[in-house]
């Protein structure tokens, strides 16, 4: 009797599982489909169009050159791009990676990188960050623009020497593969840049941060029963609002079988930018203020839902977070401790042990599996590696002051109205340009930022300066 209860019950629990998954599966093919919807009938299909050409040896802003394709990829760099600096954090992780044997490919450190054969192209769109601020500002369309012409920047060879050189140069090599080290680019773009490279029918494939924040959540919470925890998702306000991170979750814990946890999110202005360095934020405050600040939002939101479930798990939803890590968490603590009447009004919605999720090495991971699996990997021995000049080139943003509708600060960034006021479509205006990024284009907060938290990109960073 006993018996066929139990048999009863796991059959529907079961039955329950499968009903999960196909609804899960179900919404993933409308969402996919309606977004496939979407980009033929906007400027995006337009960048498509435009980006692809055969054989120009000198081709035009947001465009590459489709013939590279047609022969072994395997010894070309990969691509990573973030909005601005932040996606170094994802590229730190890229670099250090030891998770796999390198003969076996099987998941086994081997003490040696994962990607030691590899060469690399980073960009930073930093002209046009904050991302994060796009969507509120309404120009979500212009955004997935720019997330398409940052792909084909990677896949180009055209770049600029310096903003006041006159012509592009045509000698920057295209990547084999793309990693998006953004969350707010992968939230609105990762679509649009899938559906790209099929529509180019290139063999190049790409990878995004989110999926593996949200797989990282699931790995962290072990076999624990997560309906009585909650997570908090802290990212940019773009990123927030596409609610990439709640639904993600909610689909991998899915296929997982697993009850998803309470997920409360909160968006930050001006965190990114801050931390870049950006002297228009800075003027408003410290890192910290804006950190305690947006912390003391986020929990108060969650107190105000009515949640009795803790805060116990915490996602790094935005790439420039991790450098900021330790201020985080100090803020958390404190909210633990805050009294009011005497009160610790925070200390039953904070855990006393607050697990990280950081998307990055799941990131990187990801990106080890891709390359095997679509037989990219260098072919390339540490011999030619050690001989070649370096392995890492880094690009960066900066306003084009060749451009006739310009608008830039005292400061020579573009200016806040301007940045926000533009519409996609108009692929003849080129108001920033691609250049290598050298000690004299970054702030001096982005350096030693990179100087003394991310130790291997910075390795690179100097290499790429001799
Ligand atoms: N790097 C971006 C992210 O991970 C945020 C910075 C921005 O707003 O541009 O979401």
């Amino acid at each position: 009797m006993i018996a066929s209860t139990i048999a009863k019950q796991e059959s529907k629990r079961k039955a329950v599982s499968i009903l999960r998954v196909v609804t899960i599966l179900v919404v993933g093919f409308l969402c996919g489909f309606l977004q496939a919807q979407e980009i033929a009938s906007d400027n995006l299909s337009q960048l498509i169009q435009h980006a692809k050409v055969e054989s120009a040896s000198e081709i035009s802003a947001f465009q590459f050159n489709a013939s590279t394709y047609a022969s072994d990829t395997r010894n070309l760099p990969i691509g990573v791009f973030d909005s601005g600096i932040g996606g170094l954090t994802v590229f730190e992780a890229i670099l250090g990676l030891d998770q796999f044997n390198n003969q076996t490919l099987q998941p086994q450190p081997d003490g040696k990188a994962d990607f030691e054969n590899e060469k690399f192209i980073y960009f930073g769109d930093q002209a046009n960050m904050p991302y994060g601020n796009y969507a509120a500002a309404g120009k979500e369309d212009y955004l997935r623009e720019l997330i398409l012409k940052d792909t084909v920047f990677l896949l180009g060879n055209r770049f600029w020497k310096s903003s006041s050189n006159k012509q592009p140069q045509f000698n920057k090599p295209p990547v084999k593969a793309i990693v998006i080290a953004c969350n707010t680019a992968t939230a609105y773009g990762l679509e649009d840049v899938k559906l790209a490279l099929q529509a180019w029918k290139i063999p190049v494939f790409v990878v995004g941060v989110v999926e593996a924040g949200a797989r990282g959540v699931l790995e962290s919470q072990g076999s624990a029963d997560t309906s009585s925890s909650s997570v908090a998702v802290l990212a940019t306000v773009g990123t927030c609002a596409s609610n990439a991170y709640p639904r993600l979750i909610g689909s991998t814990f899915g296929a997982a079988g697993r009850r998803p946890p309470q997920i409360v999110q909160q968006g930050f202005v001006e965190l990114a930018a801050a931390i870049e360095g950006d002297p228009q934020i800075a003027s408003k405050g410290s890192i910290s203020d804006f950190i305690n600040r947006d912390i003391a939002n986020l929990v108060e939101q969650h107190r105000k839902s009515g949640s009795t479930s803790p805060i116990s798990t915490i996602i790094l939803g935005c790439t420039h977070y991790p450098l900021v890590r330790s201020q985080i968490l100090e803020a958390f603590d404190r909210l633990r401790s805050k009294e009011e009447n005497g009160q610790k009004v925070y200390a039953q919605l904070i855990s006393e042990k607050i697990n990280i999720v950081d998307p990055a090495q799941l990131t990187a991971k990801e990106l080890f599996r891709s390359l095997a699996r679509n037989q990219l990997r260098s072919s390339a021995t540490q011999t030619v590696k050690q001989t070649a000049k370096q392995t890492v080139d880094f690009y960066i943003s900066v306003p084009n002051p060749n451009c006739a509708s310009l608008q830039i600060t005292n400061d020579g960034a573009l200016d806040h109205n301007y940045k926000y006021s533009r519409m996609p479509g108009k692929l003849d205006v080129e108001d920033t340009v691609n250049v290598p990024m050298t000690s004299s284009v970054l702030p001096k907060t982005s350096l030693n930022l990179m100087q003394s938290r991310l130790p291997l990109v910075w390795k690179s960073f100097q290499a790429s300066q001799q």
